[in-house]
Formats: C-alpha cells, sequence, structure tokens
C-alpha cells in the first residue's frame, strides 16, 4: 500500500492593517479588539498555529503602496488594499518568543539592499529564533515601490542576472565560517581562529563585498530559501534554489501543469533530487458545521470587496491601470507586465471560460486568485486531498478571510480531519523550520 501524502500548513498574511482578501477589514469578526500593530495580535495568531501544528507563519510585502490605479496610490489608501503596512521581520521577535516550534517565512525584497546587509539580517533572524526562519526572495516588481526608492523601474532584462549574482554573494557569506570556528576559551582569551572565518571577495557585475560574514552559523545555516515566481526565467531561479515555492493555481489542471514543469526543471535542469523543491498551493477556507452555515459565511466575506479597491489591488500586481479598461472586457485580451504567474489566477480561475475585468477583480480580491475550499471540515479535507494527491501539491499557504478566527477555525476544526485522515503531523518531530519541511 502507498503511503498517505501529508500536508504542510502555513498561514499566509502580510504584516499590516489588511492581508489579502480586499475589504477583510470591514468584516464583523476581523480583529475584534485586535491591532495589528500590537505584537500580542502576531503572538496570539503564532500560538493558534503552532497549537495547528503549522510549519511556518508566511509574511508577504511589498516596499511600498500600490499606485499603478489611476495613477495614484489613492485607492490603495482608501480602501486599504495591503496598506498601512509593517516592515515584515519587525514581527519575528514577537512571534519567535511566543512560540518554540513554529517557522517563520519573511519576504524580504533584493531590490534595493546589498547582500551583504541581507545575509547578516537573515542569519540574525534565524540564529535568534533558533533555526526557524524562511526567506521569500522576491525582487520587487510595482511602479510604486521602484518610485518609493527613486529608481527607474522599467523592466530589467537582467532582473535575473542581478538575482543570481544576489544569490552568489548570500551564499559565500552563508558559507564561510568553518563549523569550528568559535574556540571561545576563556583561559587563553581565544574567542574565534580567524583562520576558519573566511574572508569574502567578490566582484561581479553587480555586487562588490569583501569582508567576514558578521554572524556566526546559525542553525539553519541559512535560512530556507523561498519563491514564488512564476515566468520562464521566475520557475528556473526557483528550480535551482528554492526549497519551497509557492504559487497560486487556481484549477487542478493548472497545478498539474506547474507541478510537472518544475519538477522536470529541477531535476532535469538542474540535477535535484526529485521532490527537493516543496510545492506550496495557495487555499482559502470557510468552513461551517454544515455547507449551508460555511456557503452563508462565504457570502458575507464577499459582501465586504469594495470594487475600485479590487481595481486598485490587481492594477498594482498586474502593472497596469485596470481604470483604462472596460468592467465587461476579457481578461484573456490582456497583456500585463506584471506578475504574471497571479494574472493567470484569475484568466484560469472558471477553468477556460472567459472572465471579465469586474470578474477578475472581485475573484482576485476575495483572496489572490486562489481556490477557495467552502464546506464542512470534511469537505475542505476531500478538495485538500485532491490537490495533494491529483495537482502534486506538497502543502497549503493558507490565506485569511477574518483574523484570528479563520485560523481558529481551521485548527479547531479542519487540523483534527487532517489527522484522523493521516494527512497532517500529529506533533512537532524538530525545532527547525527546514526539519519540518523535509519530516515528509
Ligand atoms: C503566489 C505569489 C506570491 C508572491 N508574493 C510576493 C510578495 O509577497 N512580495 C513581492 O514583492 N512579490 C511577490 N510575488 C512576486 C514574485 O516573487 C516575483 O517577483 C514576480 O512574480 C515576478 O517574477 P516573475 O517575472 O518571474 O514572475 C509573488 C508571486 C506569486 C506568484
Amino acid at each position: 500500500m502507498t503511503r498517505k501524502k501529508k500536508a504542510h500548513l502555513l498561514g499566509f498574511m502580510q504584516n499590516g492593517f489588511n492581508s489579502h482578501s480586499t475589504g477583510m477589514w470591514r468584516h464583523p469578526r476581523d480583529k475584534v479588539n485586535w491591532d495589528y500593530g500590537d505584537y500580542a495580535y502576531w503572538q496570539h495568531i503564532a500560538r493558534v498555529l503552532e497549537r495547528g501544528l503549522f510549519d511556518a507563519l508566511f509574511i508577504a510585502d511589498q516596499l511600498a503602496p500600490y499606485s499603478t490605479f489611476q495613477g495614484s496610490s489613492d485607492a490603495s489608501v482608501k480602501y486599504a488594499v495591503q496598506f498601512p503596512c509593517n516592515e515584515p521581520s519587525t514581527i519575528v521577535p514577537a512571534v519567535a518568543t511566543a512560540t518554540s516550534r513554529l517557522g517563520i517565512g519573511v519576504t524580504l525584497s533584493t531590490a534595493f539592499e546589498h547582500p551583504y546587509s541581507m545575509s547578516r539580517r537573515l542569519s540574525s533572524l534565524d540564529y535568534q529564533s533558533g533555526g526557524r526562519i524562511a526567506w521569500n526572495i522576491v525582487s520587487s516588481f510595482s511602479h510604486g515601490e521602484w518610485n518609493a526608492y527613486g529608481v527607474d523601474g522599467r523592466e530589467r532584462s537582467d532582473r535575473y542576472e542581478r538575482l543570481e549574482e544576489y544569490m552568489e554573494v548570500c551564499y559565500k557569506l552563508w558559507r564561510s565560517w568553518d563549523d569550528d570556528a568559535i574556540i571561545a576559551d576563556k583561559r587563553a582569551g581565544i574567542y574565534a581562529d580567524p583562520a576558519k572565518i573566511h574572508e569574502v571577495e567578490h566582484e561581479g557585475r553587480f555586487f562588490r563585498c569583501k569582508g567576514r560574514h558578521f554572524v556566526p552559523p546559525s542553525p539553519q545555516r541559512q535560512p530556507v530559501l523561498w519563491q514564488a515566481g512564476s515566468s520562464d526565467r521566475g520557475r528556473d531561479f526557483a528550480a535551482k534554489h528554492a526549497e519551497a515555492v509557492f504559487a497560486v493555481l487556481p484549477t487542478l489542471d493548472r497545478m498539474k501543469e506547474y507541478s510537472g514543469d518544475l519538477e522536470k526543471r529541477a531535476v532535469g535542469r538542474f540535477g535535484r533530487a526529485p521532490n527537493s523543491v516543496k510545492r506550496i498551493f495557495g487555499l482559502q477556507t470557510v468552513v461551517g458545521e454544515s455547507r449551508a452555515e460555511a456557503q452563508e459565511k462565504f457570502e458575507r466575506i464577499k459582501e465586504c470587496i469594495p470594487l475600485e479597491g479590487a481595481l486598485a489591488w490587481i492594477s498594482g500586481h498586474f502593472g497596469l491601470d485596470f481604470s483604462r479598461y472596460s468592467l465587461d472586457e476579457y481578461v484573456s485580451n490582456i497583456e500585463v507586465p506584471g506578475i504574471q504567474g497571479l494574472f493567470e489566477s484569475i484568466v484560469y480561475a472558471k477553468n477556460g471560460a472567459p472572465v471579465t475585468v469586474r470578474e477578475a477583480a472581485l475573484i482576485y480580491a476575495q483572496g489572490m486568485g486562489m481556490p477557495v475550499a467552502v464546506g464542512t471540515a470534511s469537505d475542505i479535507v476531500d478538495q485538500m486531498e485532491t490537490y495533494l494527491d491529483e495537482g502534486g501539491a506538497d502543502g497549503f499557504m493558507l490565506a485569511t478571510t477574518f483574523t484570528p478566527g479563520c485560523y481558529e477555525e481551521f485548527v479547531d476544526w479542519v487540523v483534527p480531519e487532517l489527522q484522523r485522515r493521516d494527512r497532517f503531523r500529529k506533533n512537532y518531530s524538530g525545532t527547525t523550520l527546514r526539519h519540518h519541511l523535509q519530516e515528509y
């Protein structure tokens, strides 16, 4: 008998007022007596996820408000479209001290930061959290971000060459300390052996670096590398570097295509062992004691979405001002310069049937184009099992619908059903995030 594939689970949020369900803050059950700017909110969510034995809390980010819609960030501000948003790594200490096993994925952009400070920051976080950090490697895609940093953001064909070199510098720094470099001999007064902490010397096309890595090897030595690139080059980058990927695929067919393609690249092109890149797919869940109750909850969640806010979000993510399009135009006729992988999530949202701009905005605003599982715990687990067994999913990134309640409900209702079917761990078996990701 073949062994049942078990799921990895992550909570998907942003360190801001409103995560990935536009208008979520209007929901009567969102953040009741909680302040997103208060560590207590994050610590509560982290404890809920750890109680549910999740692999990690995953924090998405962008560096500035979206400003593509009507050429301004007004609509993002007005409707709280991923606005306002705190810097993602600032909650890591709070989450790490409230928990002992839960991993923490942070999205940090390579666009405006030197790899020396990036690798130092990530080593510090991994060290201080006992080896629980993942880095979601992004390179910033939106006009708003480029404008905020005063950099010309025209499409760079050398974006991935730069990213390759960025990683090269990070790897050199992370690997520059020998395991036995620290002596800490009080009597001799010797802390470390300089011959075992190698100075990095890098002279490349994009970066120069000469110096020693400032932080000792952390428990994972380098953070778990996470990626969500979706273009041809992006998929290659993920297949080469990533230990886990995050993809949003609205249908089973899209999941199959993506899983097969990524695996072919990782094994065939980059010589990696089969299944060494974990495929974590976005999923939104709405659970009820009955199907009718779940459906009613889902309708209530959808009522929160403001159409203009939804248009502002797709404009930001896809790099195109959707105020210039008719709401009834089909999105399949439109070419976008922004996040191609996420755009496909709405083009294929209706299983190949044409999707209008209005529908696309509303579907996307619901949960970034993720499939939605609405029903009893048993219905939801049925759907997850199909994605695991037929879609190639190794786990799920769970988008919020109202916080912290949606995770409380998932942990109380859905996790036990996953465990009952032997689809999820019954306890943590290690301490690091990499251990839990590779445990099955
Ligand atoms: C599911 C998914 C989630 C993403 N999350 C983020 C994010 O939180 N922050 C960010 O700056 N980019 C994010 N991106 C953008 C990608 O990391 C990448 O920069 C973008 O897709 C452009 O690369 P590409 O041309 O290879 O697709 C995400 C992309 C996808 C597909």
